[in-house]
């Protein structure tokens, strides 16, 4: 088992202006790779706010994987990678690479979206855009990986050699 933190940025979100979608997509997406949600958190588009919910997420109840929905573009309030960025320890390019060049084939607005990915102690972080569809196309691309990331995390396997 998985567990698994969602985190949404969205000021509507947060102030009961808008459903979250995306969080539901994650939630539903998971199942795939046998996580369970332990923690759920909504927050609007501030740094602090949102580094601060990362963090608890990591250090206070040990989440093995936390994914944030939302923040991840251009405009002024959007400062998801920003806030992941002031907490994570090493960064993990290759996860936001991964999903980019796959959703490119599907629309050229996946350049838009600054996601970043890293790893906190013995937890991985993964930006998701803030559309449903942006969450499905991105995640579908590395769901397959999650569960053998997290193991070598976790020092459950140091053994990478595919037969
Ligand atoms: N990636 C995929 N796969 N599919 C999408 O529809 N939308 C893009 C991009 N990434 C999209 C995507 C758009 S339109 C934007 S503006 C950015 O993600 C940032 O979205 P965010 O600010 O909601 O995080």
């Amino acid at each position: 088992m998985i567990t698994v933190g969602i985190l949404t940025a969205s000021d509507k979100g947060s102030m009961g202006e808008r459903q979250d979608e995306s969080g539901k997509v994650i939630a539903e997406m998971i199942n795939e790779i046998n996580g369970e949600v332990s923690d759920y958190r909504m927050v609007p588009d501030e740094r602090e706010i949102i580094s601060a919910a990362l963090k608890s997420m990591a250090d206070d109840k040990g989440i093995d994987l936390i994914l944030t929905t939302g923040g991840t573009g251009f405009s002024p309030r959007d400062i998801t990678p920003e806030a992941t960025l002031d907490i994570i320890e090493r960064q993990v390019p290759g996860i936001p690479e991964a999903m980019r060049s796959k959703s490119l084939e599907i629309t050229p607005k996946a350049m838009l979206s600054r996601a970043i990915a890293g790893i906190r102690g013995k937890t991985l972080i993964v930006n998701l855009p803030g559309s449903p569809k942006g969450v499905k196309e991105c995640l579908s691309v590395i769901l397959p990986v999650l569960p053998h990331a997290i193991e070598i995390l976790k020092g459950q396997t140091g053994e990478c050699a595919e037969k």
